[in-house]
């Protein structure tokens, strides 16, 4: 228990920079929560006097006096709860903004290891939810609770010193119906956690489904996935009706005990003092209306509390991805990269994973100006070794030696920046043509990506868009083709002018005439260049210096298309399993 407090306080701490900017309004927020709370304890007060001298006095100044005191306290604190709750919130929303953003920022510097074991869905909810669940820490729930303890407080020290005998009839019932209402709403937040479980099974299939909606409707599917989205749905309905039948059931009765039978104890009680004169009927008043005023608070105490545990949770939740090291604490190499001779592997071992090791051994030469293709089956190491090239990963053993120096010795952004990568799923961003050519980099120059459209021949393809360069792309490129969508990727990596071109062809099939396209840019692109292409087509490799066959993790055969055709039965293979796809589809 100890344990976790301490925790509470210290991320709790790690807040405080973000905090701090804002001690002012934070400040203030606090100190106009006290008034607030000192405000709803002094109306009644008024009231009580106005009853119990001014109208027994028959002074009427002093009752028109109150009465206008009274007034301006309520006007007075309900404007200032409002300013509270606005201003309060807004520091809320300001610094979960700042937070969300240095954790997001945290996020892109983390090694590409990390993410590989992330569900994206997971991560997002953790970056989004999680901090709206925090905000609430700085406005809603921080002013009910501590506004709400600091009243009770006043409440029970009023009447304590007021009218001590009823006041300790009182406590006791008090205390009881709250831990009653406490056990409700932990049964409750079962229910709740249910709900929510639910609720994110049927998004996520919703999700899915809109994915495929293609095949769904190809395979007939509808009925079923309507069906099985209606299952779902009923059986969140169900639980939601079970759920807020018991929670307005238990609402209204807890409401029903404070309001109809407390107030009626109390007045049943004091009733035979205030005929013998011993309490006030002024008294009786602050009594009632005090005991309105808790039963909302009360109410919420034990919903709040709760709500404070999660939102703990979801900060350190949070806070963990923060203290996660990051690339430069994995990658510590500080060299300036220099390419002009040659990449060396060297007996290069890698595993993802402990000891099943992925890449056995694995030793070649690409000499600058040369390139060199990667061939094999699926899984054997093709797209590994060119993630290891880009240094996404340390190696376990052997070396990879860039001019021969260390590639785990050089600053790793600067040797990054070297390369031109094209993945094999490719990916475009939201946005325009022109943004993801210069992926949101406005240094790069207009002409250099009109140069790099020029040199994938996207020209015409620009031109037929009604805005150009600007036309949008939707998420993942999902209005334009297959091919267009590799000639883009093209685009981009040309556009800054990498010294080594990297690219892990798609596996995905294109039209032949798009095919023969792409591979008139390739030459274009390549020639002359330093290139590691991954390849899946047979015409990729043809001109290719060398050539490595992979199988299982290791280079089982090495030399250039003609060499391997004379010494490799693997590749022969291959290349005949090539030939024979390309027969059918012409
Ligand atoms: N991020 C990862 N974490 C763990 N294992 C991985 C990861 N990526 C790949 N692997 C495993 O490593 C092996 C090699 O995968 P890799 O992606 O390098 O194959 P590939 O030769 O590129 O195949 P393909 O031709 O299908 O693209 C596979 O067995 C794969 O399951
Ligand atoms: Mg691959």
């Amino acid at each position: 228990m100890s344990k976790s407090k301490e925790a509470k306080t210290n991320y709790l701490k790690l807040l405080l920079p973000y905090v701090k900017k804002d001690k002012g309004l934070l400040l203030f927020g606090l100190f106009a929560m006290l008034v607030t709370s000192a405000l709803r304890l002094l109306d009644p007060l008024i009231l009580a006097h106005i009853i119990d001298k001014s109208i027994p006095n028959n002074d009427l100044t002093e009752m028109f006096r109150y009465g206008i005191f009274f007034v301006v306290v309520v006007i007075f604190s309900g404007l200032l709860s409002y300013l509270q709750i606005v201003l309060l919130s807004r520091l809320g929303i300001k610094i979960i903004t700042q937070f969300k953003s240095s954790v997001f920022k945290h996020l892109l510097k983390l090694p590409i290891p990390w993410f590989n074991q992330q569900p994206v869905g997971e991560l997002i909810a953790r970056v989004e939810s999680d901090s709206e669940r925090v905000k609430v820490l700085f406005s809603e729930l921080s002013i009910m609770i501590i506004g709400n303890m600091l009243f009770f407080v006043g409440v029970f020290v009023v009447l304590f010193t007021r009218e001590p005998g009823i006041t300790a009839l009182m406590v006791p019932a008090i205390l009881v119906s709250i831990v009653v209402y406490w056990f409700l709403i932990k049964y409750l937040s079962k229910f709740y956690k249910r709900i929510r479980e639910r609720y994110a099974d049927i998004t996520a299939k919703i999700t899915d489904y809109v994915q495929g909606m293609q095949l769904i409707q190809v395979l007939n599917q509808e009925e079923r996935v309507i069906k099985e989205l209606e299952e779902s749905s009923k059986a969140k309905k169900n639980l939601e009706t079970k759920t807020s039948f018991i929670e307005y059931g238990s609402q209204g009765v807890f409401m029903f005990i404070f309001n109809v039978v407390f107030v009626v104890a109390i007045i049943l009680i004091s009733a035979p003092k205030i005929l013998v004169g011993a309490i006030t009927l002024g008294t009786l008043i602050i009594f009632v209306q005090y005991m309105y005023r808790m039963i909302w608070p009360l109410m919420h105490i034990s919903e709040n509390v709760m709500q404070i545990q999660r939102s703990f949770v979801s900060l350190k939740r949070i806070l963990e991805l923060t203290e996660l090291g990051t690339e430069d604490e994995l990658f510590t190499g500080s060299k300036q990269p220099s390419f002009d001779h040659e990449i060396v592997f060297e007996d290069v071992w890698f595993a993802y994973k402990d000891e099943e090791w992925i890449l056995k051994g694995v030793s070649f030469t690409i000499p600058k100006g040369s390139q060199l293709a990667l061939v094999g089956a699926s899984g054997s190491g093709k797209t590994t070794a060119i993630s290891l090239l880009c240094g996404f990963y340390p190696i376990q053993k052997g070396h990879i030696l860039i001019d021969g120096q260390e590639l785990s010795s050089l600053d790793f952004r600067a040797w990054r920046s070297k390369i031109g990568l094209i993945l094999q799923d490719i990916f475009l961003f939201p946005g325009s043509i022109l943004e993801n050519v210069r992926v949101y980099n406005d240094e790069v120059p207009d002409e250099d990506v009109h140069k790099a459209i020029n040199i994938v021949q996207l020209d015409e393809f620009i031109h037929n868009q009604e805005l150009g360069l600007d036309a949008e792309l939707a998420e993942r490129g999902q209005n334009i083709s297959q091919g267009e969508k590799q000639l883009i990727s093209f685009a981009r990596a040309l556009a800054f002018h990498p010294e080594l071109i990297i690219m892990d062809e798609a596996t995905a099939s294109i039209d032949p005439q798009t095919e023969a396209k792409i591979q008139r840019t390739m030459k274009t692109v390549l020639s002359g260049k330093t290139a590691v292409i991954v390849a899946h087509r047979l015409t990729s490799v043809l001109e290719a210096d060398q050539i490595l066959f992979f199988k299982d993790g290791e280079i089982i055969d090495r030399g250039n298309h003609h060499e391997l055709m004379q010494t490799s039965e693997e590749y022969r293979k291959l290349v005949e399993l090539q030939m024979l796809s390309e027969d059918k589809s012409e």
